[in-house]
């Protein structure tokens, strides 16, 4: 008898054949909205740090990356852009916050666009044509979320809020699939998915 599928695995099935079909299409999002409400075994893989929010990859490949981050109450992303990529994240334990920020050209601060609040199950989008943004959880709760970037990022841009000074920022993992990383450098896990 094979063992049921779990959730997040039947999940990364079925982004391959949509995002494979149809990168931008409104079907992305109905089905990180569908996991994000339902399901639950995103809790085995998902890992808290005092010192700063964590990244814990679920499934990478060409087409995308698939993650879930968790956050400590208060904890923040720095401002940052998408590397020219798409982006999904859909609540899984909230609420989370987004605030978008525009860049208003060299050495002048950036202005800072409405705080938006999203409750499990809520998916937001975001590219670079439509703004930079921080993602934060709130400072009374915990929070989990799931992010798709298509095609993956592995360095994006932060931005300093007052000065709009732009810096490289290479980013890594926790963990893999429930297995912290310790030492393990995020080049040695990208080249372990690239032989999948
Ligand atoms: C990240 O993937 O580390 C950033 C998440 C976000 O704030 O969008």
């Amino acid at each position: 008898m094979t063992a049921p599928q779990r959730p997040l695995d039947r999940l990364c099935q079925e982004l391959t054949t949509v995002l494979g079909r149809d990168p931008k299409g409104k079907a992305v999002a109905a089905l990180l909205e569908r996991y994000a409400r339902e399901e639950g075994d995103w809790a085995q893989w998902t890992f808290f740090d005092a010192g700063t929010y964590t990244r814990n990859l679920v499934h990478r490949s060409s087409l995308y990356e698939l993650l879930i981050l968790g956050w400590e109450a208060g904890q923040a992303s720095p401002i940052h852009d998408h590397d020219g990529q798409h982006c999904w994240m859909a609540v899984l334990e909230g609420p989370m916050q987004e605030v978008h920020f525009r860049a208003a050209g060299p050495g002048a601060p950036l202005t800072q666009g409405a705080l938006r609040t999203f409750e499990r199950g809520e998916v937001a989008y975001i590219a670079d044509e439509i703004a930079l943004h921080r993602v934060q959880a709130t400072p009374a709760a915990r929070g989990v979320s799931l992010h798709l970037y298509s095609s993956p990022i592995d360095t994006c841009r932060t931005y300093d809020p007052t000065s709009g000074e732009a810096r490289r920022l290479a980013v890594g993992y926790h963990s893999v699939r429930g297995v912290l990383c310790g030492e393990k450098s995020a080049a040695s896990v990208r080249a372990e998915w690239a032989a999948v």
